[in-house]
């Protein structure tokens, strides 16, 4: 069935691995990760972005996931990834989400506390659990220099205040990572002793890492030879991932390793097979491609197959 996060994390925190959150978008998405969960035995995180919500209309989203809960034997955390504000928040509670993240990272600590504390007392009289996020989540292109850089990564200490004040059920860190498919710009870094830092002032906490997509060079390549355009892509060492599972990252968030999957293998059929027009015939592949992605991410990166 629809579960929350809270026995996944629980599990994981114990265990040093991670839960996937993978963002999902349309049918062929949910199936392809659906499929490859239930094929490797592992808890499993469905996240829904507002420009998710906007494209497929929440309603499409909801009955997907219902779908998927019904014709497997998987039970399911359905979370709202970056909400904006408490009325999303709200909505996706009272829609029958089971987990909700508030991104109050944009605000002053204050007012992220409060905001962060309204969803939570909301949330948890609905039986719905809550992630926030602390730090902000900066492109590499944002960053001035270094120093601007790290001085909006997470603050150790502001994260203990904060969670103590808030009832948050997990925590969003910043350490290095980003959103997208462009991460670094040179060697890729993340800030480790940073990481150890929060994880030893929170024992037993679960943390979560947003813009974990590891950019595979094949996928990117694959995309570039069947005439896409994406020079200079670069995401986070899958080493690192397993590094960060060992410090209380309980949640791994990766939506645009998917994108990419799917992308290349349609480019692939279109390229190869100019006469298909069928749809299913290029969707087909897509959600084959989805499915082999989040495998590999299962079993070989977040730790987390086998470990229903
Ligand atoms: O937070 C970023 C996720 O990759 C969702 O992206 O807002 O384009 O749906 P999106
Ligand atoms: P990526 O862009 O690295 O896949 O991150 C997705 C994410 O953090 C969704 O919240
Ligand atoms: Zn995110």
């Amino acid at each position: 069935g629809l579960v929350t996060s809270t026995d996944m994390f629980k599990k994981a925190y114990e265990g040093k691995y991670a839960v996937g959150a993978f963002n999902v978008n349309d049918m062929e998405i949910i199936q392809g990760i659906v499929e490859a969960a239930q094929e490797e035995k592992a808890p499993l995180i469905l996240q829904v972005s507002a420009g998710a919500r906007k494209y497929a209309n929440p309603v499409y989203l909801k009955k997907l996931v219902e779908a998927a809960v019904e014709t497997t034997d998987l039970d399911i955390c359905l979370h709202l990834d970056h909400g904006a504000d408490f009325e999303i928040c709200k909505s996706c509670v009272d829609g029958g989400f089971t987990s909700v993240m508030i991104d109050g990272s944009k605000y002053p600590f204050e007012e992220n506390i409060a905001l962060t504390k309204k969803v939570a007392d909301y949330a948890h009289d609905h039986g719905v659990v809550v992630e926030a996020e602390l730090g902000k989540l900066a492109g590499i292109e944002d960053a001035v220099s270094v120093g601007d850089h790290e001085a909006s990564f997470t603050d150790p200490d502001e994260a203990v205040e904060f969670v103590e004040r808030t009832g948050c059920d997990s925590l969003a860190i910043t350490i290095g990572t980003s959103h997208g498919a462009f991460k670094f710009k040179g060697t890729p870094k993340l800030d480790f002793p940073r990481l150890e830092k929060i994880s030893g002032l929170l024992p037993g906490y679960p943390l979560v890492l947003h813009g974990s997509s590891s950019v595979p060079k094949e996928f990117v390549d694959l995309c570039n030879q069947y005439g896409g355009a994406i020079p200079g892509a670069q995401g986070v060492p899958e080493d690192m991932l397993r590094e960060a599972a060992k410090w209380g990252v309980c949640k791994i968030n990766i939506d645009t390793d998917l994108r990419l999957a799917m992308t290349a293998s349609i480019r692939k059929v279109f390229v190869e097979q100019p006469q298909v027009f069928d749809p299913r015939e290029y969707l087909g592949p897509g959600r084959n491609a989805i499915k082999a992605m989040v495998a590999h991410k299962l079993k070989d990166v977040l730790g987390c197959a086998g470990k229903l």
